[in-house]
């Protein structure tokens, strides 16, 4: 069973009253909660500093569907990463654009390098990674 601790916290009250705001808007019913959630990312990116943490990453792109050298290189770089991309999907925007999500795992440092060849591949209109530590300390 999991044992709980409670702490107390000693806070300015503007920067309380901040946090509350915050909190509320963002939809959390207590503070417990909401402090919680700020401990788990603090670790979690903690974490993620570490080259060698085991992680999982989507990686978002856009990308005009009519550059055929971009999206030849873009399966290429999966295909010669088989072990680090578990899936990809495809979405048609409009009748220029598409939206590629391609979920990654592996150490972070190969993902990060994985992530920055797939979004300096020219064409990419907008990209990004997302990264989550998927091995507890
Ligand atoms: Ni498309």
């Amino acid at each position: 069973m999991k044992q709980v601790e409670r702490i107390g916290v000693s806070l300015d009250k503007k920067l309380l009253s901040m946090f509350d705001k915050l909190i509320s808007k963002q939809g959390y019913e207590n503070r417990s909660e909401a402090i919680r959630d700020l401990i788990r990312r603090q670790l979690s990116g903690e974490r993620l500093s570490n080259p060698k943490t085991k992680a999982v990453a989507a990686v978002f792109l856009v990308y005009d569907h009519h550059s055929t050298k971009l999206m030849q290189k873009l399966a290429d770089l999966q295909h010669s990463h088989l072990l680090q991309t578990i899936s990809s999907m495809h979405i048609h925007l409009d009748e220029h654009d598409c939206l590629e999500v391609i979920v990654l795992r592996g150490c972070v440092g190969e993902i990060n390098k994985m992530a920055e060849n797939i979004l300096s591949i020219k064409g990419v209109k907008l990209g990004r990674s997302n990264l989550v530590a998927t091995e507890q300390e």
